[in-house]
This record gives structure tokens, sequence and C-alpha cells, in this order.
């Protein structure tokens, strides 16, 4: 379905962005499988035969370097990082280290790639954004600012690219099963004075219909339509996999 495309997965060495560059592999796209983790990014790369790209989306220069030797047909604009804190005492250094990750880098991406993509009529945009993108949180500024952001960026590449054939959609899940949601429910346990057990079943699975971590595999399924033929005229949406979350 996807031979002869190139498809840009970032943070592609760990839970959702690895089961997207697999996905992908799968439909037949060459891969090149983003990350700052360059064990991480080999990894996934040798096993589904891509190749992997070591970049810090943190050093924007960095990205515009590395954009400038890529010809991505699709960009799963995956990475993302969270800084717990209370508004107020915000560390003003990690609110800018998540927007450069998650909204800054994803602009300079997509800058880099839609002129190529314009040209031949054709790609694929699609972004891992959150239930965070259109909810707030407490103690999640950068995070809630960052998807936001993106949903509105998305927004306006599909705008854009609707007579050039680039769509551009969003993903929002609720809590997947990676590393990513291991690690904060071990922080937020830390912050709130109980086990991460507990952070899981009441805070993260609390207003799910569905009390279960979502399979990242799942995610990746949606990716590859929203990249195939059957979803060209699917644009500028923001698709939800929350577990009936945003229905309560
Ligand atoms: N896990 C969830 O429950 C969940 C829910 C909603 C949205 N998301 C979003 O999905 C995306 C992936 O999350 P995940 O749970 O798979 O995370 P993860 O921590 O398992 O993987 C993230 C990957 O991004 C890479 N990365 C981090 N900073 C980077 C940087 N500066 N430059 C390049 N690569 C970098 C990491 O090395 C890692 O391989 C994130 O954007 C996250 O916000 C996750």
């Amino acid at each position: 379905m996807l031979e002869g495309r190139v498809a840009l997965v970032t943070g592609a060495g760990s839970g959702i962005g690895a089961s997207c560059a697999r996905a992908l592999a799968e439909a037949g796209a060459n891969v090149l499988v983003l990350d700052v983790n360059e064990q991480a990014a080999d990894t996934v790369a040798a096993a589904i035969g891509g190749r992997a790209v070591v970049v810090d989306l943190a050093d924007l220069s960095s990205v515009d370097t590395a954009m400038a030797g890529l010809e991505p047909d699709i960009v799963v604009n995956n990475a993302g990082v969270q800084h717990l804190a209370l508004l107020h005492e915000f560390p003003p250094e990690q609110f800018t280290r998540l927007l450069d990750v998650m909204l800054q880098a994803p602009f300079r991406i997509a800058r880099a790639a839609l002129p190529r993509m314009y040209a031949q009529g054709w790609g694929r945009f699609v972004h891992i954004t959150s239930i965070r993108g259109t909810r707030g949180d407490q103690r999640k500024a950068a995070y809630v600012a960052a998807k936001h952001g993106v949903e509105g960026l998305s927004k306006t590449i599909a705008l854009e690219g609707a007579t050039y054939g680039v769509t551009s959609n969003c993903i929002s899940p609720a809590w997947v099963d990676t590393p990513l949601t291991h690690e904060l429910a071990t922080r937020q346990a830390a912050i709130r004075g109980t086990t991460a057990e507990a952070v899981m079943r009441d805070v993260m699975l609390g207003g799910a219909a569905i009390k279960e971590l979502i399979d990242a595999d799942e995610i990746a399924a949606l990716v590859t339509h929203l990249c195939s033929p059957s979803a060209r005229h699917t644009t500028g949406t923001s698709i939800p996999i929350d577990g009936g979350w945003l229905a309560g």
C-alpha cells in the first residue's frame, strides 16, 4: 500500500513511535527512524529494515540540518516528553524544551518537507497529540500548550496543503501502554504520596470508560489508515483513541 513512500517517524525508538514505524514498514514504506536515543533508533531500524536518524529535536538547528538531507512523503510527529510542575513553579527552561521538541520541531519538519510534497502532489502528516490537545490539566502547562499548538499547526497544514494532495491529521490518545506512561505513573505517585498502581487505576484510567491502557499498535493502525488511499479526504481532523474518555 505504501511501497515507494518514505515515512519519517519521530520518537520512533520507543512506545507509540516504534509501533508506528513497524506498521508503516509492514505497509511497504521505507521508514526513517528518528530518535535522540541512538541505540533505540538503531534497534528499531534494524528490526524493520529502516534507517536510523539520530537527532535531538530540542536542538532546532540540528532539526533543520537533518531535514535538509531527508525527503519524507509521510511525517509522523510523535516524539514527546513531559515535565510535571504547577504553573507558578514551572521552570522556564523546561517550558521552552517541551515547546521546542513538541511544537517548534514539528513546525521546522513540516516547513522543510512541504515544498517537495507540494511538487509531487502527495504528502501525509499524522501528529500524535493527546486528549490534552483539547483539554487542560494541572501540572502539565508546557505539555498542554504544546499539544494544543500542534492541533492548530495540523489544521493549518490541512488547509494550505489541500490543493496539493497533502493531508494532515491528529490522533489524540488517552493513556497508552508505553514506557512514558509507566514512568509518569511512578512520578505522579511520588508527588501524591501513593503507589504507581493507584495512580494508574484512579487518575490515569479514572476518566476512561474502558479501564485499560491502550495498545500502541492500535494507534499505529490508525496512522497507517490515515496514510492510505482510502483516507484521501480525511484531513484537518483530530481523532481520539481514548477508551471513551471524552464521552464522559
Ligand atoms: N503514552 C501515552 O499514554 C500517551 C498518551 C497520549 C499521547 N502520547 C504522546 O505520544 C507520543 C509518544 O509517547 P510514548 O508514550 O510512546 O513515549 P516514549 O517515551 O515511550 O517514547 C518517546 C520517544 O521519543 C524520543 N524522544 C524524546 N525526546 C526526544 C528528542 N528531544 N528528540 C528526539 N527524540 C526524542 C525518546 O527517546 C523515545 O524514544 C508523545 O508525543 C506523547 O505525548 C502518549
